[in-house]
């Protein structure tokens, strides 16, 4: 694009159509006064205060950098993302059809500041800061759960665990009734998305270790309404579960399983900023894993269903052997699922009915 506003292409609308005439008020006077009066002005050409991101060059050069150093975003992400930032922004969408270089002049309200705008997207370009960290939230499955620094920010492939336990409560009214466990919740992604499927009849206790995390998912649980269904523990691993011991109807699980020392090879988005907590498995990654199929055999119940997600086909073909050899007798049934970029993902089993 250069320096030229003549731009085409909806993808960078933003830069060709808006221009902001910045007012001598800080960010939240902006928006308080954007919103006591209505409106914040936005007409072409005037100030720039997203100089550093007008320059597609420049964009392409910050997502060449990061996709080189470390396969971190590439330039088609940033400038959707920066799209979807200002959006997100816009306060009444129908106007951004209307939107052109010739009638710029129309208003547009704003719901934040443009300094506060300004240093979102500072943060995601100079800090490496992830996107959801920066809006607030992740859209999953069907859900938009909310995201904060300190919780992990829940991945696509996770999302097929929902689906599996959707598959078998369907032809499972004992499994669908009984009382479930998502160990190490996070956001409470998996809770959710697992009380939803299981309406009323069903029961979800959630765990973590780490009480920012048990905050943001009380948060997600309560805004889909499912404070009846599902419980919050704070705790390690089953440790807060020893009184349903031998009761639960399954168990689902996305721990830590990266080995510790690929932790700083990651792109800086997961490194710098996810909650260690949540990447670390130990030194090849599996601590955890066999720590939940160990806990897995005594606190479901006969028949019962576990669901891991693992790093790959090497850690769930290692828990195979280890749960043919240390739990021999333990599980049936036990599959590896593949995740929808054709990964071996998942490790699922049902806990062998007593004889
Ligand atoms: C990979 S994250 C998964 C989060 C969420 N289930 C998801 O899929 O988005 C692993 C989670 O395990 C939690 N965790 C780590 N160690 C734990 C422990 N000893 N006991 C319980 N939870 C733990 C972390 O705090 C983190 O929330």
């Amino acid at each position: 694009m250069g320096n030229s506003h003549e731009t085409s292409g909806s993808e960078n609308w933003f830069f060709k159509s808006l221009e902001i005439r910045r007012r001598p008020l800080s960010s939240s006077e902006a928006l308080l006064t954007g919103l006591k009066h209505g409106i914040m002005e936005l007409r072409y050409p005037s100030f720039l205060p997203f100089s550093l991101l007008r320059n597609e060059a420049k964009l392409h050069t910050f997502g060449t950098t990061f996709l080189d150093s470390d396969n971190g975003p590439d330039s088609s992400l940033l400038c959707r993302e920066l799209k979807w930032l200002v959006e997100d922004t816009i306060e009444d969408h129908s106007v951004l059809s209307q939107m052109s270089i010739e009638n710029g002049k129309r208003s547009v309200r704003l719901r934040a500041g443009v300094e506060d705008l300004y240093n979102m997207w500072k943060q995601r370009i100079e800090e490496r800061k992830p996107f959801q960290y920066i809006v607030g939230c992740e859209h999953w499955r069907d859900l938009v759960l909310s995201v904060q620094e300190g919780v992990l920010i829940p991945r696509p492939e996770t999302e097929l665990i929902v689906d599996l336990v959707a598959d078998v409560v369907s032809e499972n009214e004992d499994l669908r009734e009984g009382l479930w466990a998502d160990l190490g919740t996070g956001s409470g992604a998996l809770a959710v998305g697992i009380g939803r499927i299981l309406g009323s009849r069903g029961m979800v206790i959630a765990t973590d270790l780490n009480p920012i995390a048990l905050s943001v998912a009380a948060f997600n649980l309560q805004r889909y309404g499912l404070q009846d269904i599902i419980e919050l523990r704070q705790g390690s691993w089953f440790e807060p579960l020893k009184d349903v011991e031998g009761n639960i109807a399954g168990i689902v699980s996305n721990p830590p399983y990266i080995p510790s020392d690929n932790i700083s090879g990651l792109q800086a988005e997961v490194c710098r900023h996810e909650p260690k907590l949540a990447l670390d498995g130990g030194l090849t990654g599996m601590d955890y894993l066999f720590h939940l199929c160990n806990g897995a055999a005594s606190m479901l119940k006969p028949g019962g269903l576990f669901i891991f997600e693992t790093n790959g086909e090497q850690q769930c073909k290692c828990l195979i052997k280890y749960l043919e050899s240390d739990l021999r007798g333990s599980f049936c049934n036990v599959d590896i699922v593949s995740d929808f970029a054709g990964i071996q993902r998942f490790l699922i089993g049902f806990r062998q009915q007593q004889t």
